[in-house]
């Protein structure tokens, strides 16, 4: 994925391209550039590298103009390098265009353009788009003509914006892949993600798959790939700029690690009453769910892993389901009909994976809900329903505070099915809510009191990390490891806790620290598993309450509330969060950016 901007006002448009390329880095930072219109043409400046980078090369040069377009890199064709940042331009450099998404006809429309005498510079599948709209304005049509009748030969995903010499304009077009238009008087935005804007402005248009947008500086004019007028209404975005920068961290992800607790006092609100033990989940009367024979979580990364923690929840309230990785889904997706309910979490609702498989969920007939943090995104508006997480902005590329709030989600809306298959709510709904509720409260206390930097640099410089955990432990295993793994570069694996016996036990050194989660069900088990490894020489650092018998056993540990086994889970897993946050700051990691890896992946 990548992050596109493009900003048409009064005043030199350089500050807020560069604003929102740094707001966007979170979707791709292999490379950086943009292009603005300087009075006598187009002028680009772009480069391999983070964006800091490219503000670096620019220096004092002069980049001056009121238009301009922007775009920060996560490569899929062609290498990070000069040649392949975007903006890209045609021959004559009197067309510059940004795109994220995928041509797939790229190859063919090069060999046509080769044939017209066009020359390429780069390995990309964007660069036919200027070279495509120059093609039709050498033919003798209009700008807006040349741009729409391009667009219409492209096939594969994107959002795509372009800016052509002479003329104070922006064109956009989307189809599968994010655009938002942001809109204050005089000065108007056009960007894959609103924090590229939110400075300048909340109020925003979530375009929609065959829109076509033209922006000039007074105003946005909306219309179908035809150029008929449609009408799109425009939203209040709630969240303020402050809650998209770093504020007193040194880092996104630290400052989404402690914003856990009012993420998910946001992700409750009006949403479970205590007193008359009911949830309330908006778009879902009593009784949605009684003809659903079974429940499919799909999901990437993770998503997966609070999709595996809210089917574990439901298979252990006696309901039918299964998590299933979504780029799996088009390959071995289990019988699917109109009696499956089929849930797609994804923070962006944007990934590629995801959409294809609730795609083809849809067209199974299942009922779907999707679960994110993003209104308006493509997979909220695909699906039936959408239950959206209120986590606020997560900047940080590994995933923190919407795994918690994707988790809660899940727990509450497997209450509400159990409640409407059994026809009566849970009996432990009464146990459950109170501890959901004080859930804000008792991670606001293990934040404040966590060991995870102390043990965090206890065991740095180990060879590799093994998590085990058991029933709803298991997922935040996985996710301990994964998180471990994505921001420390250090080898890290999460195995259910019976299953290290069965191989990963050869592994074991005294180089190898365990972290074992206990969350209450069959704890002794664990324990015993845990036990086999710190046999075999390896450090075993239990995840458990305080007067746990694992404390005892184990070489150190960190201390989880007391609270119902349905919820230790999330609070184990913020404690790992830490841990790998801590570690990969010792080893100096890029924490919010870490290699290769984007946000969001809109390819499959
Ligand atoms: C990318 C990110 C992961 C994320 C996954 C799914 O691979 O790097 O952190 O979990 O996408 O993203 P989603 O937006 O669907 O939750």
């Amino acid at each position: 994925m990548c992050g596109i901007i493009g900003r048409v006002g009064d005043g030199n448009a350089l500050e807020p391209l560069l604003t929102g390329l740094e707001n966007l880095e979170y979707r791709g930072y292999d490379s950086a550039g943009i292009a603005v219109q300087n009075g006598s043409g187009i002028d680009v400046q772009k480069r391999s590298g983070k964006v800091d980078e490219l503000k670096e090369s620019i220096g004092d040069a002069t980049l001056d103009g009121k238009i301009g377009i922007g775009h920060t890199r996560w490569s899929t064709h062609g290498p990070p390098t000069d040649e392949n940042a975007h903006p890209h331009t045609d021959g004559t450099k009197d067309v510059a265009v940004v795109h994220n998404g995928i041509i797939e006809n790229y190859v063919e429309l090069k060999s046509r353009l080769a044939g017209y005498g066009h020359e390429f510079t780069s390995d990309t599948d964007t660069e036919v788009i200027p070279h495509l709209i120059q093609f039709y304005l050498d033919e003798g049509l209009t700008n807006e003509a040349a741009f729409r009748r391009a667009v219409e030969e492209l096939e594969g995903s994107y959002a795509v914006t372009a800016m052509l010499s002479g003329e104070h304009v922006l064109y956009a077009a989307r189809q599968g892949s994010p655009l938002v238009v942001g809109m204050e008087d005089g000065e108007y935005f056009l960007a894959s993600d609103v924090p590229a804007f939110l400075e300048y402005t909340d109020s925003v248009v979530y375009l929609e798959d065959g829109d076509v947008v033209i922006v000039d500086e007074d105003g946005v004019e909306f219309t179908d790939l035809a150029g008929n007028p449609i009408t799109r209404e425009s939203e209040t975005v709630e969240w303020d700029p402050e809650q998209a920068g770093k504020g007193e961290y040194d880092h996104f992800m630290l400052k989404e690690i402690h914003e856990q607790p009012t993420a998910l006092a946001q992700a409750l609100e009006g949403r479970i009453d205590t007193t008359n033990e009911r949830i309330a989940l908006a778009d879902f009367q009593p009784g949605t769910f009684e003809a659903i024979e079974n429940v499919q979580f799909v999901a990437c990364g993770t998503s997966y892993h609070a999709a595996l923690y809210g089917s574990l929840t439901l298979n252990q309230a006696g309901i039918h389901s299964s998590a299933l990785l979504a780029n799996e889904y088009s390959v071995s997706a289990p019988p699917t009909d109109e009696n499956t309910l089929v849930v797609a979490v994804t923070q962006s609702g944007e990934t590629a994976d995801t959409l294809s498989a609730l795609r083809q969920a849809n067209e199974a007939g299942a009922t779907t809900v999707t679960v994110t943090n993003v209104v308006g995104s493509t997979a909220a508006r695909e699906a039936d329903e959408a239950l959206f997480i209120r986590a606020g902005p997560e900047i940080g590329v590994a995933a923190t505070k919407t795994f918690s709030s994707q988790a809660v989600m899940l727990t509450l809306l497997g209450q509400r099915i159990v409640g409407d298959q059994h026809g009566e709510p849970s009996a432990d709904l009464g146990v459950l809510l109170p501890e959901l509720a004080g859930m804000p409260d008792a991670l606001e206390e293990m934040l404040e009191r966590s060991d995870a930097d102390a043990i965090a640099s206890r065991y740095a410089n180990s060879q590799s990390y093994f998590f085990i955990g058991r029933g709803l432990g298991f997922p935040v295993a996985l996710e301990g490891a994964l998180k471990f793994k994505e921001i420390t570069y250090e080898h890290a694996e999460g195995f259910a806790s019976g299953e290290l016996k069965h191989g990963p036990l050869a592994l074991v050194t005294p180089d190898t620290p365990v972290f074992a989660v206990f969350t209450g069900e069959e704890d002794e088990k664990t324990l015993k598993n845990a036990a086999e490894a710190q046999t075999r020489g390896a450090p075993v650092i239990a995840v458990c309450p305080a007067g746990h018998r694992a404390v005892d056993v184990a070489d150190a540990h960190l201390e989880i509330p007391e609270t119902e086994s349905d919820l230790s889970g999330l609070l184990a897993n913020v404690q790992l969060q830490l841990v790998s946050y801590y570690a990969a700051d010792l080893l100096d990691r890029s924490i919010d950016k870490p290699r290769n890896l984007a946000k969001s992946v809109t390819v499959e």
